[in-house]
């Protein structure tokens, strides 16, 4: 994009998503590698309370649900494929070099590895699932296939089924994991004949918009045996509908909006769950994580992805660090039971 294409794209952006959109974009299009940082400060450095209330108010709540349902109108598919379908590789540089987990993994003390911390957020899932290593367990949104593997590798034999949107990720995980996963639509699709033991997402319920929210609960719950347990790690928004930072994040996520914590609640209660469990854990360590390992690799990101995708993730990671240092959104983690 040339300078006049970037200043025309500022403009435009500045009307229709509002100035924290148009910074980040043209932050996106820089013509260099954008300078760790300089970057990370760019955006984690307290600002004065005028340009939060700027950033916090426009554009008004009217233009911001007009423009967030126009987004929403999109099939699932095309957001999560401009997302994951980029390169495995890409994402090799900068996830866990064992399980490849892309999402919030659990730091004990802070010398911990990237490694151990996904480990014990593993662990600390496992312990969730209440597994005897029979039961049937179907992972909805399992990404490089992390936790299938981890169940795998401690000792599960029980049937492990996984769906994904990403062909990237299938590939993967059929081909270098020998996992039964399949491209299947986890809010439109059935999720097959037998009811599942346990039915289990990591980072992937963020995808779901708040009204599909109810049928799909109610699909997990009739999908699961007597007894059942539906185990999820999602983040999810503290308080408003549509921030200024849903917008935001359609950057990075087009078509996905985040549900309000409470309406995830009431609707698995409402189809007959009985919520067991809901703790809140911090994400902002696994995003520092990402983000140091992508700046260290920064070479190799660039020579797999170019330019713009290696300046997209660099955005990214510092302006999910601030949503959730903000506290606008908080990773719980839920047990229901059937
Ligand atoms: C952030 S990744 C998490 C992956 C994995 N669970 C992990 O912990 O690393 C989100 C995953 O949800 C999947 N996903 C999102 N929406 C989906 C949908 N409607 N149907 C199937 N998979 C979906 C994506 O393809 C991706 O695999």
């Amino acid at each position: 994009m040339n300078n006049l294409n970037r200043l025309f794209q500022f403009a435009s952006n500045i009307g229709v998503q509002g100035p924290l959109y148009a910074i980040a974009n043209a932050r996106i299009h820089s013509p260099i590698p954008l300078e760790a940082v300089e970057n990370w400060k760019f955006w984690n450095e307290p600002k004065s309370s005028w340009v939060e209330s700027l950033a916090r108010a426009y554009p008004p709540s009217s233009r911001r649900k007009a423009y967030l349902d126009s987004m929403l109108a999109q099939d699932h598919a095309t957001g999560i494929e401009s997302h994951y379908d980029i390169s495995n590789d890409f994402y090799a540089l900068f996830l866990d070099t064992k399980y490849k987990f892309y999402t919030c993994a659990e730091f004990f003390r802070d010398e911990e590895t990237l490694e151990e911390a996904q480990e014990n957020k593993a662990k600390y899932l496992l312990s969730l699932l209440n597994l005897n290593g029979n039961e049937k367990v179907l992972d909805l949104g399992c990404g490089w296939g992390a936790m299938l593997k981890y169940l795998q590798d401690t000792g599960h034999y029980g049937e492990l089924t996984g769906f994904t949107l990403s062909k990237e990720q299938l590939t993967y995980t059929r081909e270098k994991l020998g996992l039964n996963v399949s491209l299947t639509n986890f809010i439109t699709a059935p999720f097959g004949n037998t009811p599942c033991d346990r039915i289990l997402s990591i980072g992937a319920l963020e995808h779901v918009r708040p009204q599909e929210l109810k049928q799909l609960y109610e699909k997990i719950y009739n999908s699961l045996t007597p007894k059942g347990l539906a185990v999820h790690q999602f983040f999810s928004f503290e308080r408003e509908s549509y921030p200024a930072s849903a917008i935001l994040l359609q950057l990075f996520f087009p078509g996905s909006l985040l549900v309000i914590h409470r309406h995830h609640i009431e609707a698995a209660e409402s189809v007959g769950f009985r919520i067991t469990h809901d703790s809140i854990h911090d994400y902002k360590p696994t995003i520092k994580a990402w983000y140091e390992r992508l700046v260290e690799n920064q070479k190799k990101a660039l020579e797999l992805v170019g330019l713009e995708i290696y300046n997209r993730y660099m955005t990214f990671f510092p302006v999910a660090w601030l949503f959730f240092e903000q506290k606008e959104a908080e990773l719980h983690r839920i047990v229901m039971e059937k």
